[in-house]
């Protein structure tokens, strides 16, 4: 899931890079002759959304100090990974990346076998020695700590997403020589916030509203590798946002763990509901989009504004996790099966159709065969426009790790393709009724086979579809949709010219 194109810095400002623009087809050709000298970066990200986007604000700090970002660790002096460590795979995806980049003086490699050895060799870099500087950022940085030295000595930062603030400084200690720097603070009321942050995707621009977390689910790591809550001022969101819409972005997703938690920080004291609407009415902002809403804090008013103004998107991302009323209380949801149920029945009962999606975790330790049923016909009732399903996965410092009962991994994978089989029929019998509707579409991609684009719907639905015009990246367009798959809709433009038959 990296993310390593060099778009330098006027995708930063915005000054002529809009796509299409001369600035951007010079991007997008690679010619940067200007860059003799620079430093190089390499940052490869993993994990969720807040993840990325805080890669574009680390990616920002640096492109301001005058680093140039590349395409693989070979070509770069600085290697950052930022890292995932929600789910046991993911933490070890990164060590398995550092081991990649052990350097070829000291212990021999691990690998087992002659040919992953070659494999390893081959994308083996120097560090110190060859003057790389390599990082592990985000979560598993801030979950292990220092003891990342111990595993892997060849690298010389490591700092987690609470201190991010403080990554400049770390940075400059770096550039002066320093082996070693750490930024491990987790007690902080601070919110990462950069002058520049290079954005990656030039149709839907990221803004982080709340940091950390204050729920304490008890298989989540998320509470001690992101700190506490923090929100940032509602003056300093809406100011973001009118940058944005001036360099044209049409399209903005507020982000946070929780982000419906939002507590303003200033005086002014806006609810989340409130964020949403003056977000809407900044004058250039067509779409409004908000992940990840805790249950708990989903007040009515968050539907009302979805049904008040148009530009807030017809879509609800609302993590269950379990349909089990036990279940729920052993992970410490702080809701019930029937409040999660009521919250839902209000967004059924909208004047707008409001899809709905979430997280489902199976095999929590205790979850009985009756449990993982309940889960099933959640889902029916629910029935969600989408599902990211896990099996639990035992982290560290989380109390469901102590918890008895565990269930068999081949348990856990049995429920989880019944689950995954379950949404599928579910996803693919709403989208078929979809069918014959006209759907209005941001466009954010265009296929190799001629006339074929690709879009978003306000639900967050991805729509394949046919246009004749002839660049239509970035606008608005209505589809009428004329096949549906469990994952994506099939569509024929009808504003402009449309396909021929
Ligand atoms: N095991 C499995 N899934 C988890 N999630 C969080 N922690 C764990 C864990 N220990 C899932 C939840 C959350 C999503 C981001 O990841 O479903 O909503
Ligand atoms: Fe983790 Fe629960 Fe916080 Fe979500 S609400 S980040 S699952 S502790």
């Amino acid at each position: 899931m990296g993310k390593s194109f060099d778009i330098g810095l006027e995708r930063l400002t915005g000054a002529g890079a809009w796509p299409g623009s001369e600035t951007e087809r010079r991007i997008e050709a690679g010619r940067f002759d200007t860059d003799a000298g620079r430093e190089t970066f390499y940052l490869e990200t993993f994990g969720c959304q807040m993840n990325e986007h805080d890669s574009e604000k680390v990616a920002g700090v640096l492109l301001a100090r005058g680093y140039k970002q590349v395409e693989t660790p070979e070509a770069a002096k600085v290697i950052l990974y930022n890292t995932c460590s929600i789910r046991e795979k993911a933490a070890q995806k990164v060590f398995s990346r550092l081991g990649e980049l052990r350097p070829s003086e000291g212990e021999p490699s691990a690998a087992k076998s002659r040919e992953v050895d070659a494999r390893l060799n081959a994308r083996k870099v120097v560090n110190a020695g060859g003057g790389k500087i390599i990082g592990v950022l985000g979560c598993v940085a801030q979950q292990e700590g220092e003891e990342i030295f111990e595993r892997a000595p060849w690298v010389s930062l490591v700092c987690g997403s609470a201190s991010y603030r403080k990554l400049p400084q770390l940075i400059a200690e770096l550039e002066a020589g320093n082996r070693r720097v750490t930024g491990l603070d987790t007690d902080t009321d601070e919110t990462f916030e950069t002058e520049i942050t290079r954005r990656d995707n030039p149709f839907r621009a990221y803004l982080t509203i709340i940091e950390g977390c204050d729920k304490a689910c008890s298989y989540c790591v998320v509470p001690f590798t992101r700190g506490p809550e923090r929100s940032r001022a509602s003056a300093s969101i809406l100011q973001e946002v009118r940058q944005l819409a001036d360099m044209g972005y049409t399209e903005i997703q507020l982000l946070g763990q929780t982000v419906n938690s939002y507590a303003d920080s200033s005086a002014r004291k806006m609810r989340f509901s409130d964020l949403l609407v003056a977000t809407a009415e900044i004058s250039g902002i067509r779409r409004v989009r908000f992940t990840t809403s805790h249950p708990r804090d989903f007040g009515k008013d968050i539907v009302e504004a979805i049904e008040a103004y148009p530009a807030i998107c017809e879509h609800v991302h609302l993590p269950v996790q379990s349909g089990s009323a036990a279940v729920l209380r052993a992970m410490a949801r702080t809701y019930t099966r029937d409040e999660y149920l009521e919250k839902v029945a209000w967004m059924k009962s909208a004047k707008r159709a409001i899809s709905i999606t979430t997280d489902i975790i199976v095999g929590f330790p205790g979850e009985s065969d009756a449990d993982f049923q309940e889960t099933l016909s959640l889902m029916d009732s629910v029935q969600y426009d989408g599902a990211f399903c896990f099996k639990y996965s035992p982290r560290p410092n989380t109390p469901s790790l102590a918890m008895n009962d565990i269930i068999s991994e081949d348990e856990k994978s049995r429920r989880l393709a019944i689950l995954l089989e379950h949404q599928r029929e579910i996803q693919r019998s709403r989208n078929e009724k979809l069918v014959g509707q006209v759907a209005e579409v941001l466009v954010d991609g265009k296929s190799k086979r001629a006339n074929q684009w690709s879009g978003h719907t306000s639900s967050n639905r991805v729509m394949n579809f046919s246009s004749h015009a002839e660049n239509i990246l970035g606008d608005y367009v209505q589809v009428k949709v004329t096949g549906a798959t469990p994952n994506s809709l099939i569509g024929e433009a009808v504003t402009g010219p449309v396909a021929s038959p």
